[in-house]
């Protein structure tokens, strides 16, 4: 059975943990999907596979392009979609303008905002009045990478209030679920404990409800993984020696 916004929240009370995994195309959905991965994240980390240094370039157009292919990937993950930079924050209406693009366009269940700041709750406040599924990103939020660099953040007292009372302010806004990025663990489980939505860690210790990690770091793909990622296995050697081979084949004339 598809899974729901309402299975994940269901999943949280079951202490059943969730599993996430990034996807860009529709290769890796399908394999993702087939290995029962609970939720697919089309992430704007799409950065890394268009080459950019930041995930501050990455288009509207791109992300729909990119989650469309994911979508055709998919039988039963809940498919998220990240609105890039600046396609959410300029307003309210920009940001159901492109809320309401990925929805449409894509057929991917939900989108993702960055921040928990007043003016962001009050955006995703109004996304799901109208109906949109929203899920939220606090912490570490990469498109904010020239302000906050990619440190762990929460470390002070007062920094790890302010993160747990953004997340406090985003589950009353209606978020279904919040992404925890590179915080400490003590603070995730604080956080945790307090909301009765799933929280989804990547680099926030065990106790979230559920992980979430871009597979490019997990399989070993990316060129340089953050700290927390944990790689499962090196494609990038595996891709190589393929290659190789067959350079040494075709110029031996022993293929084909
Ligand atoms: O863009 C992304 O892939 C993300 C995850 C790292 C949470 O936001």
């Amino acid at each position: 059975m598809a899974v729901t916004t309402q299975q994940l929240i269901q999943w949280k009370q079951q202490g059943r943990s969730i599993v996430a995994l990034t996807a860009w195309d529709y290769a890796i959905a399908q394999l993702l999907d087939a290995t029962g991965v609970d939720l697919i994240l089309v992430g704007d980390s799409l950065a890394v596979v268009l080459g950019y240094e930041t995930t501050l370039p990455v288009t509207l157009e791109e992300m729909i392009h990119h989650a469309k292919a994911v979508r055709r990937g998919v039988k039963n993950a809940l498919v998220v979609v990240d609105l890039p930079f600046l396609t959410y924050q300029e307003s309210i209406q920009q940001a159901m303008q492109s809320a309401g693009r990925v929805l449409k366009e894509t057929g991917a269940q939900a989108v993702k905002l960055e921040g928990g700041y007043p003016a962001m709750v009050e955006t995703i406040e109004r996304l799901v009045q109208a109906g949109i599924p929203v899920m939220g990103h606090v912490g570490l939020t990469p498109q904010s990478v020239h302000q906050l660099g990619l440190r762990q953040q929460g470390k002070s007292p007062e920094a790890g209030e302010r993160i747990l009372n953004e997340a406090i302010a985003l589950e009353q806004a209606g978020v279904f679920s919040i992404v925890l990025e590179h915080i400490p663990a003590h603070l995730a489980l604080q956080i945790t404990q307090k909301l009765r939505i799933p929280t989804i860690g990547i680099g926030a210790g065990s106790d979230c409800d559920g992980q979430v990690l871009v597979t490019a770091d997990i399989l070993g793909l990316s060129e340089k993984q953050p700290p927390f990622a944990k790689v499962y296995t090196n494609l990038r050697e595996t891709i190589t020696k393929a290659v190789q081979n067959y350079s040494v084949e075709v110029r031996d004339r022993q293929f084909p």
